[in-house]
């Protein structure tokens, strides 16, 4: 949904402490899915292409502006007297001449720019004064719930903790989402008290001041989660529950199979190609795009990294790297960041890698560390095979070239380089650089001590 709504202003309530969060980090900046709450919010709105977008802060406002980054209106709500002296302050500083505004908080994650749609074109239908966002919930404790009246139209709105018993009992909930006509929103405001157990300015209250005047209040009622706002460490688990769903469902509807969608773990904004298997206990995250026909898992992290066509990870941790197609790794190995893995390479079990580059077809199958080094293609790297990178003070490159056979359990001691073609005896230490086509062998000549055994027994 691409809308374009010019006459719009949007205003971001984002301002709170979240106090119930217990936590340093402001509450709109806790993560799900590997994206700030606040992001969520903004990705619907941005849908929305309204003439402006202003985010109220308050609480933590500088890290708020720094991780969110440009592009907003953000407006600074030093003290923070309520949802409707929020709104006062965003409007003071936005276009007055445009006609409507959409009011929503930053802890809502799963509002759906479809949702904000339907709000403003239903209030423009029955040319309301605004229309607001409910939900019906089980457990409806905390939320401010939606008094009807005998012709069942919205009334008001009552704050749990200024409800009756019997108020409370409602379990329709407001979000906190509105769409308002500009004029009407003004013109009511100002009109707003601190008369309350809060003791503070409520946007909720202006919902009675228009119903009390006689001007229509119209209830879109959404869908359970999208009205969820986190308030809490339980809310944030149960809404992030909830995205992830979303994720998996999104990724299975384009052809991908994730086997146990409840224990498969994927971040907003990652791709995955069609005809790709995802095992359990997965965690794809960052800025990761995986394939077509791969097979992922089971247990496996990937994160900011690309991966090839038809590759195959399991048991094993990947982050920051690049995979071409076909690339095997694991069972239990880990590719650490700057790693480029070439066409049908393999990183096979017990094998950890970092800044390094394996060329096409080349193999590093079993129980090696490979850091700071470049293989060519064709190379086969023996088991147990080292390169010694680090001198205690700085890291040093070593490069192997194409169709290499390191021997097992070669200390490939940097800087060296070993040629195309070339061999190292097993169990050497290489300090120096292996020519094109030669055997470097470094180990002392066997000695056998025969009759050891008779000997020792004497
Ligand atoms: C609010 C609604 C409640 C609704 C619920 C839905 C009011 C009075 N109550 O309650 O009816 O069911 O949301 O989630 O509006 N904020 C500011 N400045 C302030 C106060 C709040 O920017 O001065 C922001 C907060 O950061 C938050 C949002 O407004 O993003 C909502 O505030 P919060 O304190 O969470 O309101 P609730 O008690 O949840
Ligand atoms: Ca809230």
């Amino acid at each position: 949904m691409e809308g374009q709504n010019k006459n719009l202003s949007v205003v971001i309530l984002a301002a709170g402490k979240g106090k119930r969060m217990k936590s340093n980090v402001p509450k709109v900046l806790h993560e799900i899915c590997g994206q700030p709450l606040l992001k969520y919010v903004l990705d619907a709105v941005g849908a929305l292409g309204a003439g402006e977008v202003a985010l109220v802060i308050g609480n933590g406002a500088d890290d708020v502006e720094q991780i969110i980054g440009d592009g907003y209106r953000y407006v600074h709500q030093a003290e923070q007297k309520g949802t409707g002296h929020a709104a006062m302050v965003a409007l003071g500083e936005m276009d007055p001449s445009f006609s409507e505004v959409l009011v929503l908080p930053g802890d809502t994650p799963l509002i759906t720019a479809e949702t904000l749609d339907r709000l403003l074109v239903e209030r423009r239908s029955a040319t309301a004064a605004a229309a607001m966002l409910t939900t019906v919930l089980e457990d409806p404790t905390g939320y401010g719930r939606v008094c009807r009246d005998e012709r069942q139209a919205v009334s008001r709105i009552v704050e749990e903790v200024d409800a009756t018993a019997e108020e409370r009992a409602i379990t329709e909930v407001n979000a906190c989402t509105y769409a308002f006509d500009r004029a009407g929103l003004d013109a009511s405001l100002k009109t707003l008290t601190t008369d309350n157990a809060q003791g503070e300015y409520y946007l909720t209250a202006v919902v009675e001041r228009f119903t009390g005047g006689g001007q229509e209040v119209v209830a879109v009622l959404g869908t359970t989660g999208e009205a969820l706002g986190v308030n809490d460490r339980e809310q944030l688990a149960e809404v992030g529950r909830i995205m992830r769903a979303r994720i998996n469902s999104a990724l299975m509807t384009g052809g991908v199979t994730i086997v146990d969608p409840e224990n498969t773990y994927i971040d907003y904004g990652v791709e995955i190609g069609h005809d790709s298997v995802v095992m359990p206990l997965v965690f794809i995250t960052g800025a990761t795009a995986i394939g077509e026909g791969c097979h992922i898992g089971p247990c496996a992290t990937i994160n900011d990294s690309d991966v090839g066509n038809g590759c195959d990870i399991r048991f094993s941790s990947v982050d920051g790297c690049s995979l071409a197609e076909g690339v095997n790794v694991g069972p239990f190995s880990r590719l650490r960041p700057g790693c480029e893995l070439g066409p049908d390479s393999k990183a096979g079990s017990f094998v950890e890698m970092k800044k390094t580059v394996v060329g096409k077809g080349s193999k590093v199958p079993h129980l090696s560390y490979m850091g700071d080094a470049t293989i060519g293609e064709d190379s086969n790297v023996g088991a147990g095979s080292i390169t010694c990178n680090y001198d205690g003070g700085e890291k040093h490159a070593t490069t192997i070239g194409d169709r290499a056979f390191i021997g097992s359990d070669t200390m490939l001691v940097a800087p060296v380089n070993v040629g195309d073609d070339a061999v190292t005896g097993a169990g050497s230490v290489i300090s120096e650089d292996v020519p094109d086509r030669a055997l470097g062998i470094e180990r002392t000549e066997q000695k056998n001590v025969l009759d050891y055994k008779k000997k020792k027994s004497k």
